[in-house]
């Protein structure tokens, strides 16, 4: 319409010839410049909108990070989050992977975390699912965990800018057994990875429990309650304490516990995991390069302070071992008895 305009216009003034010629095409140039920038700034308003419509966001535009360099069936899982709170800064195009510790309580993975936050370039975030309101619907923990995994969670164990790998430690007690279809849906959507942390001794695991629920009313050290410890003295102090294990109870936990651990691989098999055994990475720490191959950080030696609370026979740990003893015997889980750690 807007040529059909100017065309009209021009016709108009050049039927009438008669008059200054320099003047008229001043106008007509005139004429023309005007309908030019009108038709030029209609096409700017249809761009315009067309980019609004579309997905692309101007950021991407303006600074688009290399594409990764991996394999076609890892893209899923790389990320480069833009976290609300700060700016990433030099680490802006390194990628960030997702992942998740799903352990059971006295299962070595208060240690496991403190190993993995040694890393540079790990951000294990804790036990964030500890407090209830956070697990109290799929909501709170789908809103948690966005915050994590954008980076934007603040814990003594955020690297900020240069994390190459996020996280956080979940005891399948803590809402992930009972969301569980909710939750492997959200791994598969995001590209979240799981690190499945097991005790094989169930046993001893058991000990663990019962001394460390024992030491939150007796507050063995001077007072203060202590579920990891930094000292052999320590260690040597809360280890003082044998529970005695209900025997008719026993068969029925360890197999209660068991079953918890086989049901959580059965739901979460779908979703990209490793599996280790607390007792396989006290023997052989190299275990731990295969974690730091799984979430593709670069391989270093990892260190702990934490000092193993319980050492030696379980003989030892154990008020009625004779008892205990008896019970076993026979069952699928006599070899507890005799296992070290
Ligand atoms: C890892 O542990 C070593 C030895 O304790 C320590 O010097 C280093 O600062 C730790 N690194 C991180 C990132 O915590
Ligand atoms: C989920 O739990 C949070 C915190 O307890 C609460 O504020 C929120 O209203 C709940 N949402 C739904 C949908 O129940
Ligand atoms: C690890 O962190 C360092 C700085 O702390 C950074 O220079 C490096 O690029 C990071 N590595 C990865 C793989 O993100
Ligand atoms: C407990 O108190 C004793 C002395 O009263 C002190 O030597 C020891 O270091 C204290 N231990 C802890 C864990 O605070
Ligand atoms: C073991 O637990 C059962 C069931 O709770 C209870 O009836 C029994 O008295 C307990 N035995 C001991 C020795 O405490
Ligand atoms: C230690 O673990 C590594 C990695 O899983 C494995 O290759 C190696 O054979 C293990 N070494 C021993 C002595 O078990």
């Amino acid at each position: 319409m807007a040529d059909d305009l100017c065309f009209f216009i021009k016709e108009s003034l050049i039927v009438t010839p008669k008059k200054s010629p320099l003047v008229l095409r001043m106008i007509v140039l005139i004429f023309a410049m005007v309908c030019g920038i009108y038709i030029f700034s209609i096409c700017l308003k249809q761009v315009s909108t067309n980019t609004e419509d579309g997905f692309s966001s101007v950021e991407v535009v303006e600074r688009p990070c290399e594409p990764p360099n991996v394999e076609a069936w890892e893209k899923p899982y790389v990320h480069y989050p833009k976290p609300k709170t700060f700016k990433r800064a030099e680490c802006a195009c390194s990628p960030v992977r997702l992942f998740a510790i799903l352990s059971t309580q006295r299962s070595g993975s208060g240690w496991f975390e403190t190993l993995l936050n040694n890393h540079t370039n790990i951000s294990s975030n804790g036990e964030i699912f500890s407090v209830k309101v956070r697990r109290s619907n799929i909501s709170s923990i789908v809103e948690t965990l966005d915050n994590i995994y954008n980076l934007d969670w603040f814990t003594s164990a955020s690297k900020n800018e240069c994390t190459a790998a996020v996280g956080l430690k979940w005891m399948l007690n803590q809402g992930l057994m009972h969301h569980h279809e909710e939750i492997v849906e959200y791994f598969r959507a995001k590209g979240v990875s799981a690190i499945f942390l097991f005790r094989r001794n169930l046993l001893r695991r058991m000990v663990s429990i019962l001394a460390n629920s024992y030491d939150q009313n007796a507050k063995l050290l001077n007072g203060t309650h202590k579920s990891h410890v930094h000292s052999a003295d320590e260690a040597e102090i809360l280890a003082r304490y044998k529970p005695t294990i209900n025997a008719t109870l026993l068969i029925p936990n360890l197999k209660q516990v068991d079953d918890m651990a086989t049901k959580a691989l059965e739901y979460f098999k779908s979703t990209r995991h490793i599996v280790l055994y607390y007792e396989d990475i006290i023997k052989n720490r190299t275990k731990l390069n295969d974690v730091q191959d799984f979430l593709r950080v670069p391989r270093i030696d990892l260190t702990s302070h934490q000092v193993k609370i319980h050492k030696g026979p379980l003989s030892d740990q154990v008020e009625n071992w004779v008892d205990i003893q008896k019970a076993l015997q026979g069952t699928p889980y006599e070899s507890f008895l005799h296992q070290d750690y």
